[in-house]
């Protein structure tokens, strides 16, 4: 894919790629997709403040690296390492000039997460029995935003996926985004869920119908990043349909409103 001058190539996480895949969650926040192949996010080992200071020392803000954090990215990468080992972790690095720039992460639905059992959340899983494959997640570093990386690895998924035999492809991005600095300010002004903050977005806040869905509201983003799961406009480009509002990831507050859609596209 061309966006501008600039030209992105991709590859798929392997054991030959594993590095480029370090590299690009040491430039990145996120859990390099942990929660999506273990269904939980990987328990800390400190969680408060005061812990965290007695096993890893109280951190200097001055730097930008941080003991407690820089523990939980390496326990989150040896988790994904120890998967792409016995080929059960999946997915698209995106380079541009030669950098990993770009991740999108995509499972067999039967496989995600690796790991299920009666505590796994149903927001884990496929909204859809009938689904073969999930494509749950995307990063773009943020040098790179809004030059189509997220778009690009979400093709060589689709191809990917082809190339295994194809099937019924889940995913469940946002509705559609919508950038207010005015809600951020509110939010800050009189707090997350102040009558002055549910009044704005009472008069202000966007909706769309889609057909076979009904009314859906717009998702909260800032003009350089939006929800890892994508835009549905992003998915609709390949050919995906909606077919429900994703009740696990929409939001009926009257203070964080915002809605994501359950899409599918056979291949
Ligand atoms: C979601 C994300 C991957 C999008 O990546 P990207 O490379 O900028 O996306 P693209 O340039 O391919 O754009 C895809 C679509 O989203 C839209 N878009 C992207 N960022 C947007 C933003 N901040 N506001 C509004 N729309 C946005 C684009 O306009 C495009 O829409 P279109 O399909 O209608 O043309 C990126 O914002 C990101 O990394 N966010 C953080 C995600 C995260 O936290 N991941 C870790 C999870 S543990």
């Amino acid at each position: 894919m061309v966006t501008g001058e600039m030209r992105f190539t991709t590859k798929e996480l392997s054991k030959r790629t594993w590095p480029d895949f370090e590299r690009f969650f040491s430039q990145v926040h996120g859990c390099a997709c942990t929660l999506y192949l273990h269904g939980r996010h990987l328990p800390s080992v400190a969680r408060t403040a005061t812990e965290r200071a007695e096993r890893f020392g109280v951190p200097d803000r001055s730097r930008s690296v941080f003991p407690a954090r820089a523990f939980g990215r390496a326990q989150e990468l040896s988790a994904v390492k120890e998967l792409v080992w016995q080929g059960r972790a999946h997915g698209i690095l995106v380079y541009g000039r030669g950098e990993p720039v770009g991740w999108c992460h995509f499972g067999r639905a039967s496989a995600l997460p690796v790991v299920r059992d009666d505590r796994t959340p149903p927001e884990m899983v496929a909204r859809h029995p009938s689904s073969d494959w999930r494509i749950t997640c995307f990063t773009t570093r943020m040098d790179y935003r809004r030059r189509g990386v997220a778009t690009t690895a979400l093709a060589a998924a689709l191809e990917a996926i082809r190339q295994r035999g194809g099937g019924w492809i889940e995913a469940t991005p946002i509705a559609f985004p919508h950038n207010d600095p005015t809600v951020r300010k509110l939010r800050k002004t009189y707090r997350w869920r102040s009558q002055e903050v549910i009044d704005y977005l009472e008069e202000n806040w966007p909706h769309k119908e889609v057909p076979g869905v009904g009314s859906v509201n717009a998702c909260l983003t800032t003009a350089k990043s939006m929800s890892h799961a994508g835009t549905m406009s992003m998915f609709e480009r390949f050919g995906f349909q909606p077919t429900k509002r994703d009740e696990y990831r929409s939001s009926d507050r009257s203070w964080d409103p915002g809605d994501s859609v359950v899409m599918r596209l056979q291949i």
